[in-house]
């Protein structure tokens, strides 16, 4: 692949930003967020500098796992606004360079979707195959996702007296992947939005969507994941599939199609978050290292998703017993901000004590690795949770605008707001985009920086890591490289300011490094040896600069 020309495949230097409609800007003041409200915010969006928006379930729903029990594939939950406020977000969008990717849950419906009605009615439903039912639970039962919350993922229909599976809540029940004809339903709805003007889908649950039911062979259930990329192929030559696969990285391989592609363009890296917490819980950046080194190289065209958080409990599940342990003490210490034995329900300036220096080191290192960054709102002002929601609702708290009423998110009275604001030193007293917007020196203006050197730095999106030794044990120092160019990039994950040594092989004479915070340029020795200093959770990019090169930093 002749990789200079990157106005394909676009993912692989995107800004992704996620967001929930209900939460992010309410225009008609009945408390919940909608799709007029966002339309006034997308010129905020253009400005921080993302190119794509993930918007998270809008459809109908009973709203009983905050909108990921659907109840209609084709529509829009009436709260929210309807398809012409939608198509107007996805017009205003593209106008301003972004692209828009909606989430695709089709693991499951809610059990008020009209299929499941009809299912649960009689065991001779046209829809009763369209959902996995057993006299008997299967002896090998699956754990469930949800433990604390859910006994077992097969429940009980007391009406035609048979079990019917759900991997997630009992109001989701899983949909049956086996049969054509919910294979086809699946991919209309791909069909559908796409003609609305989507460019993609970020999958739900993408392992559990493709394991057959218990006892049927499909073959090999990576042939609906070929499938439908082959059909987003047919419709849109260029949308994308970013998947959720929270899988060990050798499995991850398979969800992109193995070394030759051609199902999930993007997944997201959550074996390297959770070695990150593990790391900044030990001021060690070692776990996250060996993370990085054991990261596969993806095929052609696909690309890894970095993120730092998202809207669900953060999981700590690859960890072991013992690192996890450590990672809940030093970030979770109080059992309230843990969820399902496995996850942290904060966001990260509160976890990191709103230490400025060491969040930005986060997020500097976020936009530095090789792959696609996505952010989930409100990281780019610091937003912290409210402890006083349980569970991962936590951190799915209204965005926070002005340090006006209901944080400038909406009118109506606070009692009346989709969900509480936080009320302690991140309530939007503190923490807005008003105050961070006319603050240069601000975590939004810093995060806008970022956002802008990733942009115009494309090996970062494009290019194959190199990991470095470093003089300094709490020190990360990796690189990315590509025939597009080559950044290293250094971060300090201690609290004392250290001056390291790093050998990125021999260069040709004459070669430079240029400091992409900065207006510093070094001569580099060709050796490709270099002591540079580095400040508590300080960092640094630093691209090689041969000589010949044009590009001034
Ligand atoms: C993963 C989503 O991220 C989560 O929020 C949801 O509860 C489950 N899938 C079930 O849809």
């Amino acid at each position: 692949m002749n990789i200079t020309d990157t106005s394909d495949l676009w993912w692989k230097s995107a800004v992704v930003y996620c967001l929930d409609i209900e939460t992010y800007m309410d225009d008609n003041n009945d408390g919940v967020g909608d799709f007029a409200g966002l339309a006034r915010r997308i010129d905020y969006l253009a400005d921080l500098g993302i190119t794509c928006l993930w918007l998270m379930p809008f459809y109908p729903s009973p709203d009983r796992d905050d909108g990921y029990d659907i109840s209609d594939f084709y529509g829009i939950d009436p709260r929210l606004g309807n398809h012409g406020d939608f198509v107007e977000v996805i017009r205003t969008a593209k106008d301003r360079g972004i692209r828009v990717i909606v989430d695709l849950v089709v693991n499951h419906t809610s059990d008020k979707h009209p299929w499941f009605v009809s299912a649960k009615r009689s065991r001779d439903s046209f829809y009763r195959d369209f959902y996995v039912w057993r006299d008997e639970p299967p002896a090998n039962e699956q754990p469930t996702v949800f433990p604390g919350e859910e006994a077992s993922v097969w429940e009980h229909d007391p009406r035609t007296d048979q079990y019917f599976q759900h991997v997630f809540y009992k109001h989701q029940p899983d949909l049956n992947i086996a049969n054509p004809r919910v294979r086809d339903e699946i991919v209309k709805t791909v069909g559908f939005w796409l003609a609305l003007g989507v460019s993609g889908f970020r999958i739900d649950a993408v392992p559990f969507l493709i394991e057959p039911p218990d006892g049927v062979d499909l073959g090999d259930p990576h042939d609906f994941l070929r499938d439908l990329k082959r059909f987003l192929q047919r419709r849109s030559s260029d949308a994308a599939l970013l998947g959720e696969v929270n899988l060990p990285f050798a499995e991850q391989l398979d969800f992109f199609g193995g070394e030759r592609g051609g199902e999930l363009d993007l997944q997201f890296d959550f074996m390297s978050m959770q070695a990150l917490y593990l790391s900044l819980a030990r001021s060690d950046p070692s776990a996250l290292r060996e993370s990085l080194a054991a990261r596969p190289a993806v095929p052609d065209g696909a690309a890894w998703a970095n993120f730092v958080r998202n809207h669900d409990e953060l999981t700590l599940d690859k960890l072991s017993d013992a690192e996890r342990e450590e990672v809940f003490e030093a970030f979770a210490p109080e059992e309230y901000q843990r969820v399902y034995g496995r996850g942290i329900t904060r966001r990260l300036p509160p976890m990191l004590d709103g230490d400025p220096r060491r969040i930005r080191m986060v997020y500097s290192l976020l936009f530095s690795l090789p792959g696609t960054p996505v952010l989930f709102y409100g990281e780019e002002i610091g937003m912290g949770e409210n402890s006083d929601v349980p569970g991962r609702g936590a951190v799915r708290t209204p965005m926070q605008w002005t340090d006006g009423k209901n944080g400038g998110f909406s009118q109506t009275s606070p009692g009346r707001l989709v969900a509480p604001m936080p009320g302690d030193g991140y309530s939007p007293e503190h923490v807005n985009v008003l105050k961070q917007r006319n603050d240069p020196d601000s975590l939004l203006q810093f995060i806008r920086h970022l956002i802008r050197r990733y942009r115009v730095s494309p090996e970062i999106g494009w290019g194959e890591l190199e990991l470095f030794e470093t003089s300094a044990d709490g020190v990360l120092a990796h690189g990315v490289l590509s025939p597009l160019g080559r950044m290293i990039a250094l971060h300090n994950f201690t609290a004392v300011p250290v001056r390291t040594r790093v050998e990125i092989g021999a260069v040709e004479e004459g070669t430079m490094l240029l400091d992409l915070h900065g207006p510093e340029r070094m001569a580099l020795d060709v050796s490709g040896r270099v002591e540079l200093e580095l400040a508590p959770y300080g960092f640094r990019w630093l691209r090689v600069s041969p000589p010949g090169d044009t590009r001034i930093g």
